[in-house]
């Protein structure tokens, strides 16, 4: 799909991923409606790559509240001109022990990532192009990897990732398009002092956010969508947890102590037993 002109709908462009992936299609000449929050951040943004001169607009809309869907609702009703992508990219995070996390953020974690992207999308399907429309919802590695000190992360973008493939699936035999696009670690406010810390302590690889963009252009660009995991290993360990989970859980067995160490805040033991700890897979 030639991005020039194209109407696209993006969430969570307030945020890291969300602002490079704005700069991006913007750059290429897409149309786009902005949506977050943060009305600062999105005027900003707006400001910056002349969205309102470029015949796109912002979305003030918290999209986990019924009041925030009909907000994008009603500015779809008034366009009268089909939508030629969707990018779900609003998403928070919640790392820590299960035992130690807020019931509340656990809510929250679920009705952002899961309930509010798929009430959204369904909201959105009938004004996207019917001969040529798309979807993209970003997940995770940790969509394809259950990993410790984000359980709840992860259910939610493990059930992203089979919301996309039913979707998918289920408009397969139009010619709209449904993909998932998992990012492996990137830097971004999405992850907490602790999280940096932790990456920092495994070696884990952390993206910029324009790594995630320019995928996402060359995923919409091209003639068909596929999903796609970024970074390397990364996807290898996705593959090999999906055949052999008992690989990772071993690896990830090694990788615990420092794992639940960040995630409580605890003080660092002796660098001999931090050494000890460290294994030879990296997760992200
Ligand atoms: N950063 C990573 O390491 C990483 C890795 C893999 C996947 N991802 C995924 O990438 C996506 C973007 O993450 P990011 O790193 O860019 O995080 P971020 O900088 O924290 O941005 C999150 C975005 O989601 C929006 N958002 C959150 N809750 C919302 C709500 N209830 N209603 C409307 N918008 C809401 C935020 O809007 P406001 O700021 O305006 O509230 C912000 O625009 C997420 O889906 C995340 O799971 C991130």
């Amino acid at each position: 799909m030639k991005l020039k002109g194209k109407l696209i709908l993006l969430t969570g462009a307030s945020g890291g991923i969300g602002q490079a992936i704005a700069r991006r299609l913007a750059a290429q000449g897409a149309r786009l409606i902005l949506v977050g929050r943060s009305t600062q951040q999105l005027n900003a943004l707006a400001r910056e790559l002349h969205v309102l001169v470029n015949e796109g607009f912002i979305l003030q809309a918290d999209i986990t509240s019924r009041n925030g869907r009909e907000t994008i609702r009603t500015a779809l009703l008034a366009l009268q001109e089909p939508l030629d992508a969707l990018i779900n990219c609003a998403g928070v995070n919640l790392f820590g022990m299960l035992e130690d996390n807020d019931p509340d953020a656990i809510e929250q974690l679920i009705a952002t990532n899961v309930t509010a992207t798929i009430l959204l999308t369904q909201l959105v399907l009938p004004f996207l192009n019917k001969n040529s429309g798309r979807i993209v919802n970003i997940g995770s590695s940790f969509g394809g990897l259950g990993y410790p000190g984000f359980s709840a992360y992860c259910a939610s973008k493990f059930a992203l990732r089979g919301f996309s493939e039913a979707l998918r699936r289920e408009l397969s035999d139009s010619p709209m398009q449904v993909a998932y696009l998992a990012p492996r670690a990137t830097n971004t406010s999405l992850n907490s002092d602790a999280v940096y810390a932790m990456n920092r302590e495994l070696g884990t690889a952390m993206d910029e956010p324009e790594v995630v963009a320019a995928q996402l252009e060359s995923m919409l660009s091209a003639p068909r969508m596929r999903d796609r995991n970024i970074g390397w290993p990364e996807r290898l360990f996705v593959r090999i947890n999906s055949i052999f989970p008992r690989i990772i859980d071993n690896a990830l067995r090694g990788q615990l102590p420092v794992i639940r160490r960040h995630a409580q805040s605890l003080p660092e033991p002796a660098a001999t037993e931090t050494q000890a700890n460290k294994v030879s897979i990296r997760l992200s």
